[in-house]
């Protein structure tokens, strides 16, 4: 039993033990610096694995590995909500956290289906790289950035599984660190109003990519920002074709700091000049341009939070089935309106008026105060000044 004071938790389905937080606890402790690492505030990346290996396998049996199972209610929660898990494989480095996870296994009857370790993650992961022994989903969940953990991690998983991907190092994928983003993920971010969207799409084209040295394809089933991470899942295939497909989803950003308008190019055909307004833009990637969710399977995962009766989930999967998915970046209304210096429309006004006008338009889960639209930049500042003055008519 580990010396630390510990309380049982519930969670979905699941009764487990973790270390004991004090009432207004995140003002004094940072879940990194526990004995064991837990934090209450990511029971919705959670909700959202269980609802994606449970969408994803479906009347399959799988072997599933969390190879960064802090207490193990992540991957014991898949066990016990699925009904698709047949073998578990949970792991930390912490002797504390190993301890806890044999308890919390025992505690919810998975000792017969679970293997736990106290190893290194990326030592557990190559040990799972051949054929008959890898999985097929890996749950990477670290406190910080995927990326020492990634290539292991596709490695570990079979053709056709599935990976979970967290990332929770937004200062440099946001571009208020680009030296550690450019460490890290081989990517240049930039910090726009729409940096949290640019996060995801460098963590999952640094997925794609580091899939595609391995000869693995990807596709993003469902990718998500929330309060301090952002989250991808991907399904994974063995294919030299399919990676270098996927790599056609990869490319560059450009930001014209003149005329602010945003564009994108291909990974091998990035251009110099802004199309609009011939000013040398800004660069920034490579990231994934691509979709990064696919419509039919948050549908379903949409059904299952609701039979579930996974609130908060449901609500996000709501937002991400109504996204518009082919334009890689939002606007956001404070920032027009600076720009334009005017007041401001709510999101939903301009996103209604620009549906009526025949555009594609939606608000995104990654900002409140964001919409998205393929409508070129001219319409959109001209619909938002129409928008101000029906508001505020000059007298
Ligand atoms: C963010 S926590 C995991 C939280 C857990 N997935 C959950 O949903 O509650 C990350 C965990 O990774 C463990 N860890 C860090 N580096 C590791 C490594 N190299 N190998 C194995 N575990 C490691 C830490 O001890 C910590 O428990
Ligand atoms: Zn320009």
């Amino acid at each position: 039993m580990p010396e630390f004071p510990t309380k049982v938790y519930v969670e979905g389905r699941v009764k487990f033990l973790a270390p004991a937080l004090p009432e207004g606890w995140e003002k004094a402790l940072s879940p990194s610096g526990m004995p064991v690492f837990f934090n209450p505030h990511s029971k919705l990346s959670r909700d959202m694995a269980v609802l994606a290996v449970g969408t994803y396998f479906q009347g399959r049996a799988v072997r599933a590995c969390e190879p960064l199972a802090g207490c193990g209610v992540r991957g014991i929660r898949l066990a016990v909500e699925t009904n698709v898990v047949s073998r578990l494989v949970l792991n930390d480095i912490n002797k504390f956290a190993y301890s806890l996870i044999k308890e919390n296994v025992d505690m919810a009857g998975l000792t017969d289906i679970v293997e736990v370790y106290n190893m290194d993650a990326n030592a557990l992961l190559a040990a799972h790289s051949t054929h008959k022994l890898r999985f097929d989903y890996v749950d990477v969940d670290p406190a910080g950035s995927p990326a020492p953990f990634l290539e292991n991690a596709i490695r570990a998983c079979r053709s056709g599984g599935l990976i979970g991907v967290t990332a929770t190092d937004l200062a440099p994928l946001c571009g208020r660190n680009p030296q550690s983003c450019i460490r890290k993920y081989d990517a240049v971010p930039y910090a726009s109003p729409y940096s949290k969207e640019t996060a995801a799409r460098i963590l999952v084209g640094f997925v794609a990519r580091t899939a595609a040295r391995v000869g693995m394809g990807v596709s993003p089933l469902l990718t998500f920002y929330r309060r301090h991470y952002v989250r991808t899942f991907v399904s994974v295939r063995y294919s030299k074709t399919l990676a270098k497909d996927s790599l056609k989803n990869v490319g560059w950003m450009f930001h014209c700091e003149s005329c602010g308008s945003v564009q994108w190019s291909s990974y091998t055909e990035p251009f110099t000049v802004c199309n609009v307004c011939r000013s040398i833009p800004h660069a920034f990637g490579p990231l994934w341009l691509g979709e990064l969710a696919s419509r039919d399977f948050v549908l379903r995962a949409m059904g299952r939070a609701y039979e579930t009766d996974m609130k908060e989930a449901y609500g996000l999967l709501r937002k991400i089935s109504e996204e518009v998915q082919h334009v890689p970046f939002y606007y956001r209304v404070d920032e027009m309106g600076r720009r334009l210096r005017s007041t401001v429309p709510k999101p939903i006004r301009v996103v209604e008026k620009l549906r009526s006008m025949g555009f594609r338009a939606s608000l995104t889960h990654f900002d409140g105060q964001g919409f998205k639209t393929d409508a070129p930049r001219k319409v959109v500042e001209q619909v938002f000044s129409e928008l101000v003055s029906a508001s505020y008519p000059r007298p």
